[in-house]
């Protein structure tokens, strides 16, 4: 967890006014590109899915896209187990459960195959950043509307000045950094 603390601190780079004025973008993509950086990034992540013996608990990775996926995919092979695509609405082709949730300006909805999940599993959900949480909100009604539960949420970064934590409620967060 050190090694990962310390590649986020020296890999993720502050872009200013990006998307929009006022807003610092946390560009990930240096990190990305780092194979140690990488490398402990994903061995701290996975962790999330293990109990305090070393046991994988979990029995499939979500990851929410887009930016979910570079990081739930090898914290899924880093367990030893399967990977599975939380996507923005109108792009899986079979049938789906569907969340709605409010963003800072209208709505976005992600969807999930019926059968990704089978009743009883249990998941560990991966995305680079919480915000304000409604991603992780969402993704967890999914994973229940399909019979699972999701067991704990893995995350590079989390901004500290949003309630992300409380909108996720009960759910275990594990975070490589405080922004
Ligand atoms: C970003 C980020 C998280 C989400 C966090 O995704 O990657 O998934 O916002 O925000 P929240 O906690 O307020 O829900 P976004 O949909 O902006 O873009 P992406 O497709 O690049 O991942
Ligand atoms: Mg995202």
């Amino acid at each position: 967890v050190e090694a990962a603390r310390a590649a986020l601190a020296r890999l993720v780079l502050d872009v200013p006014d990006f998307p929009e004025p006022g807003i610092v973008f946390k560009d990930i993509t240096p990190l990305l590109a780092d194979h140690a950086g990488l490398t402990a990034v994903v061995a701290a992540l996975a962790e999330a899915g293990r109990d305090a013996e070393g046991n994988v608990v979990v029995d499939k990775v979500l990851g929410m896209e887009a930016r979910g996926f570079i990081l739930a995919a090898p914290v899924a092979l880093a367990l030893g187990i399967g990977f599975v695509p939380v996507r923005k609405v109108g792009k899986l082709p079979r049938e789906t459960h569907a969340v709605s949730y409010a963003l800072e300006y209208g709505e976005a909805t992600l969807e999930l195959h019926r059968d990704a999940v089978a009743p009883g599993e249990r998941v560990l959900l991966v995305d680079d950043v919480l915000a304000t949480g409604g991603t992780v909100k969402a993704t967890r009604e999914l994973v229940e509307a399909c019979g699972g539960s999701a067991h704990a949420v893995a995350v590079l970064m989390e901004l500290g000045f949003l309630p992300g934590r409380e909108t996720v409620g009960d759910l275990p967060v594990t975070t490589l950094m405080t922004v």
